[in-house]
């Protein structure tokens, strides 16, 4: 109801009475009323009047009515300690493909690599929980098509030219504009799930904790609206999982700065510095050493030189 009353409100400039919105919804003008109320205590801005009600300020809001169709499938907590914890006791109770959980700040943030992501307010953090039909092998491509479907949307939303860092964070040059983190269970050789947990600088100052990052608000100069970023992504991430991924690396391989550059990667075990040289077809980063030797890392982090 939180949806459609918005929407009513949306759709006109002028105020709207009580009278209509009772009718057009077909609930009692009290039951309007409290739901403008609930609408008020979550932050969005409702004049109302003797004359009705109208939208002056929806803010940047993320809760799950802001989503229409998919209004189902989104878990909005204000505070959380990580969205990937509750996304994976979802996945483990067997919520639907595409269920989202979103945090406005979180208090345990995880990266990759056992690192603290910072989470303050004005982010997007999310994780996304994805049921593909795959075996697991070929289960890394998820993770180049979300990083895929995201440089895409931030670029096609805001014009930046960001590019994909191996494996799968998103920069503006070579500062760090998101970062994903994603984990998966198996049920034999098949993907039960995979959740892809993404936290993008947006409305945030993400600088004040990891120099080496940036937010879009930064970049263009005014703050965006999260929604849409989000609405964008599911859209084209939805897209791009139907059918095949066979063609999803080499559309990466056209994203990305990695290519060609003098990197450092650190993985769990070891530290490589050469020059990247390639992606192969599980998404492993084939790194060419100083003596000329060559390895291929599959999971790790990468510095670029
Ligand atoms: C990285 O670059 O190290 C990955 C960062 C992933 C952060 C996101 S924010 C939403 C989700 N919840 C978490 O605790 N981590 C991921």
């Amino acid at each position: 109801m939180k949806g459609r009353i918005l929407s009513r409100l949306r759709a006109a400039p002028e105020v709207v009475s009580g009278a209509v919105l009772s009718s057009e919804l077909g609930v009692s003008r009290v039951a309007v009323w409290k739901h403008i109320r609930g609408l008020q205590d979550c932050g969005y801005v409702i004049a109302s009047s003797a004359k009705g009600y109208r939208l002056v300020d929806s803010g940047d809001p993320l809760f799950a009515w802001e989503f229409g169709p998919r209004a189902d499938r989104i878990h909005y907590h204000e505070e959380a300690p990580s969205t990937m914890e509750i996304a994976r006791d979802l996945a483990r109770a067997g919520c639907p493909h595409l269920t989202v959980v979103i945090a406005g700040r979180q208090t345990q943030g995880r990266g990759r690599l056992r690192r603290v992501w910072h989470s303050r307010d004005g982010g997007l953090y999310f994780t996304v929980v994805l049921r593909p039909q795959l075996p697991t092998v070929l289960s890394p491509r998820i993770n180049f098509a979300a990083s895929l479907h995201l440089v895409r949307t931030v670029n096609e939303l805001f014009g930046i030219g960001a590019q994909v860092k191996w494996p799968n964070d998103i920069l503006l040059g070579d500062a760090k504009l998101a970062g994903m983190l994603s984990e998966m269970e198996a049920e034999t050789d098949r993907v039960a799930y995979i959740n892809v947990g993404i936290g993008l600088n947006v409305n945030n100052d993400p600088a004040a904790d990891e120099p080496g990052a940036v937010s879009l608000r930064k970049i263009l100069g005014r703050p965006v609206a999260r929604r849409e970023i989000l609405a964008v992504f599911l859209d084209r991430l939805e897209a791009g999982l139907v059918g095949s991924l066979d063609t999803v690396i080499d559309e990466w391989r056209r994203c990305t700065l990695t290519l060609g550059r003098r990197v450092r990667v650190v993985t769990a075990r070891q530290v490589i510095e050469g020059t990247a040289e390639a992606v192969d077809d599980n998404g492993g980063l084939r790194i060419r050493q100083d003596d000329g030797s060559r390895t291929t890392v599959i999971y790790g982090d990468c510095f670029l030189q």
